[in-house]
């Protein structure tokens, strides 16, 4: 069936995959909804979005995202209460960093009202997609790359913008174990670190799996210039405990801007926990694990939430947090996804109703 609204064409499938999926036993951002949304960059202009069946993309084989990478993404989640209510959790701050990268990657900027419009229409459409199981949520990727063709290095004639739907569980299973890199970078000061471009992650994917040989699941990007700086991980930003300090580092070229990131100080803040915001070098952690001063480093994203790190490696050595009862990791991770699952009151005006 076909329904035109006052911007958005959607067209609904005639019947819908839900059944086929095991909403107990969901993995991260491996099975689809029923609809996507679509929206192309041509003649210079961002055409009005369209709700479509979920399907394969067609394009050109000289596509210029085949080629020359331009290609960037969020990454957000939508969540049902136990009233079946829909919430997103501060959206506008994703559609600002896709802008941000949009113009690292020399992309085309998106209306606000395109994206904002267009995610909560399909987020809408697919509610019944969204898990109530506690740890489950509906992985929400908005992506745009280049579709337009041609071997010439420079930027695309046309886009696609488009968002899917994952109902998802946890992105990691248990505690998370990491390798400080000191030999490859992620990103390095005027790179485009700070864009959440698809060429990030694929640069990161060779160090991973070294580190993963080795026992690790993660690894802790360090500055490219001196290694001393303890920066990110793969797909999070990262916090480190010293005595009842919480420090992460500062936002750079080199760093994504992450929101649960900027979330979780504030609510540090909240909960009356000293924090900092200022480089962590490596040698003042490997001396704080050494004299016990080092209670725990955590990881913190979208996908990722709040993740505890229970070792980390350095230079054939491994450092073992310890077992907290009452962590702040536990504390934090509970007071955002309280805000984001609406159990509890959101005082910082983040919740975002569908
Ligand atoms: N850092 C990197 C490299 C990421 O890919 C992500 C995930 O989006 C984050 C940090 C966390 O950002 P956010 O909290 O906005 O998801
Ligand atoms: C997210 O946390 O949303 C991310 O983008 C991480 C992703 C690379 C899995």
């Amino acid at each position: 069936m076909e329904t035109t609204t006052r911007q958005m064409r959607i067209e609904k499938v005639s019947t819908s995959k839900i059944d086929q999926v095991d909403f107990d036993n969901l993995s991260f951002g491996s099975v689809f909804t029923d609809h996507m949304l679509v929206c192309d960059y041509k003649n210079g202009a961002w055409e009005a979005p369209e709700i479509i069946p979920y399907q394969a993309l067609s394009l050109e084989p000289s596509a210029k995202i085949f080629h020359y990478g331009q290609s960037i993404f969020e990454g957000m989640k939508a969540y049902r209460d136990a009233e079946d209510q829909v919430w997103l959790f501060r959206p506008l701050d994703n559609f600002k960093r896709l802008n941000i990268s949009a113009q690292r990657m020399a992309i085309p900027e998106l209306p606000e009202e395109y994206f904002m419009e267009g995610l909560k229409t399909l987020v809408d459409l697919d509610k019944q997609w969204i898990p109530q199981q506690e740890g489950s949520s509906l992985y929400i990727r908005p992506f745009m790359f280049a579709s337009g063709k041609g071997f010439h290095a420079s930027p695309a004639d046309e886009y696609k913008f488009v968002i899917c739907l994952a109902p998802s569980g946890a992105y990691f299973s248990g505690k998370v174990k990491v390798l400080i890199e000191e030999k490859y970078s992620r990103s390095a000061n005027g790179g485009v670190g700070y864009a959440k471009a698809g060429g990030n992650y694929a640069g990161q994917f060779y160090p991973t799996q070294l580190a993963v040989k080795k026992g690790y699941s993660q690894v802790i990007w360090t500055d490219d210039n001196t290694h001393e700086n303890i920066e990110e991980a793969g797909a999070m930003n990262i916090f480190v405990r010293i005595n009842d300090t919480l420090i992460t580092g500062p936002t750079s070229d080199r760093i994504l801007d992450g929101i649960t990131r900027k979330s979780i100080l504030e609510i540090a803040k909240d909960e009356g926990i000293p924090t900092e915001v200022r480089k962590i070098t490596v040698t003042e952690v490997i001396a704080a694990a050494k004299d016990g001063s080092l209670k725990e480093m955590f990881g913190a994203g979208t996908a990722a939430v709040v993740s505890p790190i229970s070792s980390f490696g350095h230079r054939n050595m491994d450092y073992d947090l310890p077992e907290l009862s009452n962590s702040y990791a536990t504390r934090l991770k509970k007071r955002i996804t309280d805000i984001q699952y609406n159990r509890a009151e959101d005082t910082f005006g983040w919740r975002f109703k569908v």
